[in-house]
């Protein structure tokens, strides 16, 4: 949430540059956006509400550079409630990523000083602060030092000084990345945003704190101020993962890229889910847990690894965990699933975790993410940058880790494997023959209702849940997913006739009980659509898909995801950017 940017080096289009950065880092906000350039003796502002992509600008000459993209959580969405937010000298600039949970109290004691305020934000009371440290003598890294101690939560801070020329970049848990090339220095909340400007990154750490300048990268212990050897690793050629190539919208890139992503998680991550196997079937408890979709897919896996290998497994929602957690122990497992490996709540689960002294693994998509960090055990899913703000390809690898895993336990890789195979076929099929257009018909006739529901039993209530989540995310209909049998206890009351009721039925022990929850639907007057592998006379409207055994839950994700995405488009919204979400959830 927020995307922060930093460049100080070779005197050039620095401006371009923050904003070539900017456009890689909006989805992590997009309420907003703004930068400031170092010119020789004042600070350039610009900055703007709404979407950055698109915007082509021209800026002065300048050799040092700050940005941000907005996701609003003190102040309107507002140009003035844009970063970077300013000192009363403008000599610093300041862009966050975070809350500061305490910046009522500063803000007071800065007006009471004298300081003029301009925003309505959090952020705004660190540019003060820094420029008092530095009225009283500290040099620029000490001072960010002493304020980053007075801010409370979970924050990262780039403090641009354009009379040192330099950077001073520190954080808790909220993400920093640094990058160094023989042009100049970098920072960024994400290293995609770091591609054309770094060879080697370093991910700083909770007690550290940088100080970039054109020719150097600098790291220091934040408390001692002793300068450190930080581990730098090698920079992922990413970039051309986060282009359309040839796609109108990432959405649909991202759907049609799952066939690949499975079989590259099948024929690259054997080790990994093999050790991740290992680990379940010698804890005494296992825990998953996840927020979202990631929590949909950590639900969906307690189903899996009961009926694959006979594991009892404890789904938590991540925000929930800590008053669940009391009975963790040494021999408990917490696998924490997430596509970003930055979203707060699961980082905030998985530290509760290692405190009560839990075996730690992880599902990650993003490598380097602080949760990949963290743990012992981990599956990196492979599925590549998602730019969308709608997890896809990282709901369908993350269900395909626990399918594989859960045939690991009891050394059937081949079994998993055959399986997850034949699901990225299936929706190989899905996505390539009529299904897609009729899946756009269907979309376009529900797509001026303002409710649905979404029923499936067994491991198919998860997907109900998740094809709920999709179809809401970006087309604003109402939908909810049910368990079915629930449905009957107290929803019916909400079905009215003409009311669209998408039934996940696939040819399982869980299709009788279903088609029974759906004339119960149809009684009540509901319209009726079947998603699965057989038709039945009960439903009003049918998508037919492949089956895959027991990866169809896998294959059934795909019609919940192009449900919302051809209800968006027959809507109007932005398939990409939904109003009011962020990519990657960084704050409480
Ligand atoms: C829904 C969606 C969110 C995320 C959730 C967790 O499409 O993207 O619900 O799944 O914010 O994010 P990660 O997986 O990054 O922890």
């Amino acid at each position: 949430m927020c995307g922060v940017f930093g460049y100080v080096g070779n005197p050039s289009n620095v401006g371009e540059t923050v904003l070539a950065a900017l456009k890689t880092l909006e989805y992590r906000g997009y309420d907003s956006w703004g930068l400031a350039l170092a010119t020789p003796d004042d600070l350039m502002v610009h900055k703007d509400v709404g979407r950055i992509n698109g915007h082509v600008r021209s800026y002065p000459r300048s050799n040092q550079g700050i940005g941000h993209t907005r996701w609003a959580t003190h102040g309107g969405v507002q140009a003035v409630n844009s970063h970077p937010h300013l000192d009363c000298f403008r000599r610093i600039a300041v862009v966050h990523n975070g809350i500061i949970e305490n910046h009522a109290e500063l803000r007071q004691q800065l007006v009471q000083r004298g300081h003029r305020l301009e925003s309505e934000t959090d952020s705004d009371v660190v540019a003060h602060l820094v420029e008092e440290e530095l009225a009283s003598g500290s040099v620029l890294g000490a001072a960010v030092a002493t304020v980053f101690s007075l801010l409370e939560g979970y924050n990262a801070i780039v403090v641009m000084d354009r009379v040192e020329q330099q950077f001073a970049a520190t954080k808790r848990v909220s993400p920093l990345v640094l990058g160094r090339s023989d042009r100049g220095s970098t920072v960024a909340s994400d290293a995609i945003a770091l591609s054309d400007h770094a060879d080697e990154l370093i991910y700083l750490e909770d007690d550290q704190l940088a100080l970039l300048s054109a020719d150097s990268v600098r790291v220091f212990d934040r408390s001692s101020m002793r300068q450190i050897s930080p581990v730098s690793v090698a920079q992922l050629d990413e970039k051309a993962m986060v282009t359309l190539a040839g796609y109108p919208d990432f959405l649909s890139k991202e759907v049609a890229e799952q066939p690949a992503a499975l079989r590259r998680l099948v024929s690259e991550g054997r080790k990994e889910i093999e050790k991740l196997a290992q680990a379940i079937a010698t804890a005494e408890k296992v825990i998953v847990t996840g927020c979202g979709t990631a929590g949909n897919a950590a639900l969906a896996g307690a189903y899996l690894l009961e009926e694959i290998c006979g594991r009892t497994v404890t789904m938590i929602p991540a925000s929930e965990f800590r008053y669940r957690s009391r009975t963790l122990d040494s021999k408990s497992l917490v696998i924490a699933l997430s596509q970003s490996g930055e979203t707060v709540d699961v980082l905030d689960a998985v530290t509760d975790a290692k405190q009560r002294g839990a075996k730690l693994a992880a599902i990650v998509n993003t490598p380097m993410s602080t949760l990949d960090r963290t743990v012992e055990t981990r599956v990196l899913l492979r599925a590549g940058p998602e730019q969308c703000v709608l997890a896809t390809k990282s709901y369908t690898t993350m269900l395909a880790t626990l399918v594989l895993a859960a045939h690991a336990v009891d050394d059937h890789w081949s079994t998993g494997s055959n399986l997850v195979l034949r699901a990225a076929d299936a929706i190989e099929t899905l996505l390539l023959n009529g299904c897609r257009q009729r899946i756009g018909e269907v979309a376009n006739r529900i797509a001026a209702e303002e409710h649905l529901f979404v029923i499936g039993r067994g491991p198919h209530y998860p997907s109900a849940l998740e094809a709920a989540l999709k179809i809401k995310e970006v087309s604003y209909i109402h939908a909810e997913g049910f368990a079915a049998g629930e449905l009957k206890h107290g929803v019916i009351a909400l079905v009215e006739p003409g009311t669209p009721c998408l039934v996940l039925a696939p040819n399982d022990a869980t299709r009788t009980d279903v088609l029974s929850g759906a004339a119960e639907l149809r009684s009540r007057g509901g319209y009726v659509i079947g998603v699965g592998g057989t038709g039945d006379d009960v439903f009003d409207d049918f998508i037919e898909i492949p089956e895959a055994g027991l990866a169809d839950v896998i294959v059934e994700a795909v019609p919940g995801q192009l449900l919302g995405y051809f209800a968006a488009m027959a809507r109007g919204n932005d398939p990409d950017r939904p109003r009011n979400l962020a990519k990657s959830v960084t704050v409480k």
